[in-house]
Order: structure tokens, then C-alpha cells, then sequence
């Protein structure tokens, strides 16, 4: 297993519903290395721009209000197996699917607000690393000897 980075977006309803804490932990003891984190509103081309794949389906437009609606947490995730880790984490797409122990499956209630986005490819998660983030923004730091891994 390779060491890579993924991208991960805590959503507008998470910052509201005061659950920045409660997902960022699970995201921390799962053993991913914040590399980054910056917390911004997107603007309506942006929040397009990283949704551009459903471009044209009936959800689009209320996911894209949706995601402009205020502010969202935006990190570069480091791991070994982060991509599929992160997606494990955050459950599936619909709260009611996700599994219990995810984040979408204990905190997550309408597909259309499901707490997290994270890159679903390792093609995804550097379009949308690069999208977000400059190389300057990128803190790599080493784990010590601790307990933990
Ligand atoms: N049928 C649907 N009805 C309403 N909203 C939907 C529907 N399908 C997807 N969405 C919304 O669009 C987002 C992007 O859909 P996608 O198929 O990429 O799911 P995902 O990869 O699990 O989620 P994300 O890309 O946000 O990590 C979903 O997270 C969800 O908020
Ligand atoms: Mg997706």
C-alpha cells in the first residue's frame, strides 16, 4: 500500500450543526495526517467546477445552492490507502445506506446534505487537490514513535 493523498470538504451543514469537532476526530483517528485544512465559501463557478461530473442531472442545482449556502472545511488528507480509507469513512452516498460507524451512517440524514465529501479516485483527489490547494499550502509532518500506528 502507497502512502497518497486525498481531498475532503466537511459541507455547509456542519459548521451549523456544530460537528466540526465530532468529524474531524473520527478523520484523526483513523490515522489520516491533516496536511492542510482552510475553511472557505465557495463561489457558485467554483462549487461547479468540483461537482462538474453531475453537470446535468436533476440534482445538480440543489446540490451546487446547497454548496455555496455558507461556509465549507476544505483538507489534503495523507495516508497510506487514503482514498478508499476516506470513502470507507464517510459511508454511502445516502445516510440511510451508510453503514453505522461512518460519518454520513451516524450523523448524516438527507442524501443532499451528507456532511462530507471525499475524492472518489486518485484521479479525483488531484483535480481537486489542485483545485483548492497550492503546493505551498502542504504541511507534511512525520508521525513519532508513538503507540498509535
Ligand atoms: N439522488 C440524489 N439526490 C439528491 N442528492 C444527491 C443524489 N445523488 C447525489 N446527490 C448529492 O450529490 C453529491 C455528489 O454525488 P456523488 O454521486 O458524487 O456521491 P458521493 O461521491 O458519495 O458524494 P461526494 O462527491 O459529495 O463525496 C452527494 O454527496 C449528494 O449530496
Ligand atoms: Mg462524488
Amino acid at each position: 500500500m502507497a502512502v497518497e493523498r486525498t481531498f475532503a470538504m466537511l459541507k455547509p451543514g456542519v459548521l451549523p450543526r456544530r460537528l466540526v469537532g465530532e468529524v474531524i476526530i473520527r478523520i484523526e483517528q483513523k490515522g489520516f495526517h491533516i496536511i492542510s485544512m482552510k475553511m472557505i465559501t465557495m463561489s457558485r463557478e467554483l462549487a461547479e467546477t468540483h461537482y462538474k461530473e453531475h453537470r446535468g442531472k436533476p440534482f445538480f442545482e440543489s446540490l451546487i445552492e446547497y454548496m455555496i449556502s455558507g461556509p465549507v472545511i476544505t483538507m489534503v488528507l495523507e495516508r497510506e490507502n487514503a482514498i478508499p480509507a476516506l470513502r470507507k469513512l464517510a459511508g454511502a452516498t445516502d445516510p440511510d445506506m451508510a453503514d453505522p460507524g461512518t460519518i454520513r451512517g451516524d450523523l448524516g440524514i438527507v442524501t443532499g446534505k451528507n456532511l462530507i465529501h471525499a475524492s472518489d479516485s486518485a484521479e479525483s483527489a488531484d483535480r481537486e487537490i489542485q483545485l483548492f490547494f497550492t503546493e505551498e499550502d502542504i504541511n507534511v509532518w512525520e508521525d513519532g514513535n508513538g503507540p498509535w500506528l
